[in-house]
């Protein structure tokens, strides 16, 4: 058991984020065609406009559609916990005691891959990934009857990110050893190994995975704000705390717990805080979360070239994030401030450049049928 396990260990872990980015992948090409993105989150001050109904493509085989509902379906699997109207036949309830022995309710949230572990850094990507996935492309998702399935998706993992964080300047950022869990290759509804816990503090920090735990929970209150506002603004206020949390008490998480570097490595947590502070102001409106981004974007990280978005890196989406308030807001801005997201646009337009075919530098490391408009029926 252990040795045939031991093979996929090292490259398994990555299933969650990658099924999470080709869910973001899959529903930017169908609409790129099939409809106008409309421009939410809403910022305060800009300009909302009315997007039509979008064409909905079928969800056969082979699609893009297909894709996007295997993805969401992937996310319904890896669901701990008390299962509430489970569709899926082979999973039942689990992890029902995570966190009891010290006073915590951490049974939801999602396993990470084929492991039963809650690694917090990419399971908060996740959430931050389908918020905003909810937030631009609502219209399509309910085309497609999807739209309660990723909400399903998003509230099973913020109920668990808000109960990890279970004081100020605390924040429970793992369930399950991997180590044992990842030697024994068992079903999670028959699991019977310790589930230790792991916590950042302010002396053990770990501003990435707070960072982006604040960045979840605040792009998360944007998406339940007109259904539930009081969910909403329990959601901000863990993300506004986390994120001062984040900021004062700096740390890469993986150094304070270098075991963790086997798993979700992270290699700075810059990215992170600008990222928390762009989505904390869209949530908010707040110029204070705007500023810091001014302030910091090119001591941070210089703004960047990166090739690539990913749970590690989130330098390309706070880039587009940013872009967007120049698009949308720039007449209500100082010159200052425009300048500077300037700074964050060019380098997303550079991104873009990268990732979508036919451009002069574009990439050309691609699987085959990836970002393929002639497979698509
Ligand atoms: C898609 O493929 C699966 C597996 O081959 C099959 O069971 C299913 O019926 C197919 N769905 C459609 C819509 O063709
Ligand atoms: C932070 O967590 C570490 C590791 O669990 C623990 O040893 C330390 O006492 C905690 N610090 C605070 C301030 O609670
Ligand atoms: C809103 O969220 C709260 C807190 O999770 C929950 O108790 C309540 O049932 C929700 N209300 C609605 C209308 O969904
Ligand atoms: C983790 O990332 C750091 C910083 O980039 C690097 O020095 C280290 O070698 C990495 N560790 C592993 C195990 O990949
Ligand atoms: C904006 O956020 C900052 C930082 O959290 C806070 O100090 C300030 O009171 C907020 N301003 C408003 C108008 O809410
Ligand atoms: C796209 O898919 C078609 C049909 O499978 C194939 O012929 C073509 O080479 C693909 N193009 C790229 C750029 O991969």
């Amino acid at each position: 058991m252990v040795e045939a396990h031991k093979g996929i260990s090292c490259c398994k872990h990555v299933v969650l984020p990658v099924l999470v980015m080709l869910i973001v992948a899959v529903i930017i090409f169908l609409v790129k065609d099939k409809a106008h993105p409309s421009p939410v989150p809403s910022i305060p001050s800009s300009t909302p406009s009315a997007a039509p109904t979008p064409m909905v493509p079928t969800l056969e085989n082979g699609t893009y559609g297909a894709a996007l509902a295997t993805s969401l379906q992937f996310l319904q699997i890896q669901k701990a916990g008390k299962l509430i109207g489970n569709t899926i036949a082979w999973r039942g309830d689990s992890a029902l005691n995570d966190g009891k022995g010290a006073g915590l309710d951490l049974s939801k949230g999602l396993y990470d891959a084929g492991d039963h572990m809650k690694f917090g850094f990419p399971m908060a990507f996740t959430g931050t990934i389908l918020s905003w996935t909810i937030l631009e492309y609502k219209q399509l998702l309910t085309g497609y009857g999807k739209l309660n399935l990723a909400l399903d998706n998003l509230r099973w993992i913020t109920d668990y990110l808000v109960n990890a964080h279970s004081a100020d300047n605390v924040l429970c950022i793992q369930v399950g050893d991997p180590k044992v869990d990842h030697s024994c290759w068992d079903r999670p509804e028959s699991m019977t190994e310790e589930r230790p816990l792991l916590f950042i503090n302010k002396t053990s920090p770990g501003s990435d995975v707070a960072g982006e735990t604040a960045a979840a929970l605040a792009a998360a209150s944007l998406v339940f704000k007109s259904s539930n506002a009081t969910y909403s603004s329990s959601l901000l206020k863990h993300a506004k705390q986390l994120f001062d949390f984040a900021d004062k008490y700096r740390g890469i998480y993986s150094y304070t717990y270098p075991d963790l570097a086997n798993y979700y490595n992270s290699t700075d947590y810059h990215d992170e805080l600008l990222w928390a502070a762009a989505w904390l102001y869209h949530a908010t409106g707040n110029m204070t979360y705007l500023q810091y981004t001014i302030d910091n974007g090119q001591k941070f990280k210089g703004y960047g070239d990166p090739t690539y978005f990913s749970w590690d890196d989130k330098r390309a989406g706070t880039q587009v994030l940013l872009s967007r308030v120049q698009l949308l807001s720039s007449d209500s801005l100082s010159n200052n401030i425009n300048t500077v997201l300037g700074s964050y646009r060019s380098t997303a337009e550079s991104v873009m450049c990268v990732l979508v075919p036919g451009t002069p530098i574009s990439t050309t490391s691609r699987t085959e049928g990836a970002f393929n408009q002639t497979k698509r029926k």
